[in-house]
């Protein structure tokens, strides 16, 4: 289920187009940050692009043609120039990080025309399992060439990225190394099993601190939502500052312990639906972007557009949203008027920066849905930010798997990941949507399951190995008569006994909503 394939794509001659140049000293004379760093970067980014295409092209011709056949000048030597015209300070750096490219630490965005390409780069980056390739500007045709030509003559399949950066020096091929993939740093937590606590690895006092954090964090985020919603309706001045604040507070945390963070956003049981779904949305949309490479500062930034999507909605009286019954045909209108809504009031707070105007984005893009089946409905073309593509998705889950607002029964997490995976490609960005399901897991993390044994248990974590994603940490939670139990035990459901057969099994999912407690009360 993780592994979703990417199409191969065709390689056409208007892929190769000319090549820009920019003055080379010009990126020492311009400082970072500042609005003509910007441009340099959005050039530099427009540059890589043109790298991918080449090499992309290079690579294609080189399965057909020898290395000194003509058919491969075009390629070469645009890459040559956009290598010397990049690498002036210091060399280029292609990466690949969860399926996305950057070049050095810009996010190479693609828009739907280059797709092809990039997928197509990335599919081979990824069958050598190489994180990064770097070109200095030392670099010839003669090594483009030798290296595209022994690229494609390797199976990657029988050969490992060591037999490749071997014969990269065997072949004398200088100017160009490769790089293994890494994790993020910033993540350690679905990927290892070294944090949870009871297996003696880390002090009982680091990890009772760490929780106590986290639950202050989330308490502070929806606070903060309350306090600047409720200012908002009033048309009083707002601050960010203590949002930002906790939110800096919780990304710290989620290097160390994602799967604490995330396990807060299971609180089911709350009055205050509203800020609990805002802030549960904010640390869904940082732990997916985290996985697609965002920089921390982004992340952040991320996190409190994230925070205030629904900030439309402090316009809709109140009777309004808590009614316990039926909404009426006008209801709706005031509903789906909300991300409008939001942009609205979020303008209203621009100030001197333009952070909500970022802000403002991402709250109107978040019901359009990827194929603009949501709303608002537009007349004019438009491009979904990637952030807005985010919120879509961890929006979309957080309201399914609470209750109220747009249902009245809450759903268990792993028939709403069911049904936002019937939905890959169409509601949902394809892509981002698997590595959601990285984050929270193919059994979401909050699900109840029932165990061989017949104990019930709650799901902690995702499988550290993808490869047994339907076998998550779980921790018992009640005996087999259904007792609850304190301090149940935590099982890594991949471990195995020594006849190699998994030592537990999971033989039902249970529905959280046939029992109705609070199991994020097991992370905190
Ligand atoms: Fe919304
Ligand atoms: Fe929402």
């Amino acid at each position: 289920m993780s592994d979703i394939k990417i199409k191969e794509a065709p390689v056409t001659d208007e892929e190769a187009q000319p090549i820009l140049t920019h003055e080379k000293s010009l990126s020492q004379k311009i400082a970072r940050g500042s609005e003509a760093g910007d441009i340099l970067d959005q050039q530099m980014v427009m540059l890589g692009i043109q790298l991918v295409t080449h090499l992309n092209v290079l690579i294609k011709t080189s399965r057909i043609y020898e290395r000194t056949n003509a058919a491969l000048d075009k390629p070469v030597d645009a890459m040559l120039t956009l290598i010397k015209t990049m690498a002036h300070d210091q060399p280029v750096t292609l990466r690949l990080q969860n399926d996305f490219l950057f070049l050095g630490d810009s996010h190479l965005k693609v828009n739907a025309q280059q797709m092809a390409v990039a997928t197509s780069i990335i599919d081979a980056l990824n069958a050598w399992k190489i994180g990064g390739m770097t070109f200095s500007s030392t670099v010839e045709s003669k090594d483009l060439r030798e290296f595209a030509a022994l690229f494609v003559s390797l199976d990657p399949d029988n050969k490992t990225i060591e037999d490749l950066q071997k014969e990269i020096t065997v072949r004398g091929i200088a100017g160009i190394e490769i790089g293994e993939q890494r994790q993020l740093q910033i993540r350690r937590g679905s990927g290892t099993t070294g944090n949870m606590g009871s297996d003696g690895t880390e002090s009982t006092d680091r990890n009772v601190q760490r929780k106590v954090n986290a639950k202050t964090g989330y308490a502070k985020m929806a606070g903060s939502v309350g306090t600047l919603t409720q200012a908002s309706r009033e048309g009083g001045s707002i601050s960010f500052k203590q949002a930002k604040r906790a939110i800096q507070n919780i990304i710290d945390l989620m290097a160390d312990d994602e799967a604490t963070v995330l396990g807060l956003t299971t609180l089911r049981c709350h009055d205050e639906y509203t800020h609990n779904h805002s802030v549960n949305v904010s640390l869904l949309s940082m732990a997916l972007a985290n996985r697609v490479g965002y920089p921390k500062v982004e992340l952040a930034d991320l996190g409190l557009a994230a925070l205030f999507h629904d900030m439309g909605k402090s316009t809709i009286p109140m009777e309004v949203l808590n009614k316990p019954g039926e909404f009426t045909d006008d209801d709706w209108v005031a509903m789906r008027n909300h991300p409008t809504e939001g942009v609205l009031s979020l303008s209203k707070l621009r100030g001197i920066t333009n952070l909500p105007g970022r802000m403002a984005a991402a709250a109107f893009e978040h019901h359009m849905n990827l194929d603009f089946s949501g709303y608002p409905k537009l007349t004019v073309p438009w491009t979904l930010s990637l952030t807005g593509r985010i919120l879509t998705i961890a929006d979309c889950y957080d309201a399914m798997t609470s209750s109220r607002v747009y249902r009245r029964e809450p759903m268990s997490p792993s028939k709403v990941l069911n049904m936002m995976l019937s939905k890959s490609g169409k509601s949902f960005d394809e892509v981002l949507l698997k590595l959601f399901v990285n984050c929270v897991g193919i059994v979401p993390i909050g699900s109840l399951v029932m165990l061989e044994t017949s104990e019930l248990a709650v799901v902690l974590k995702p499988a550290a190995d993808k490869a047994n994603g339907e076998r998550p940490f779980v921790r018992v939670i009640t005996d087999s008569q259904g007792n609850l139990v304190d301090h149940g035990r935590e099982i890594d459901l991949t471990e195995k006994d020594e006849t190699g057969d998994f030592r537990h099994n999971i033989i039902r999912l249970i529905d959280n909503t046939e029992y109705k407690f609070d199991t994020s009360r097991y992370f905190v």
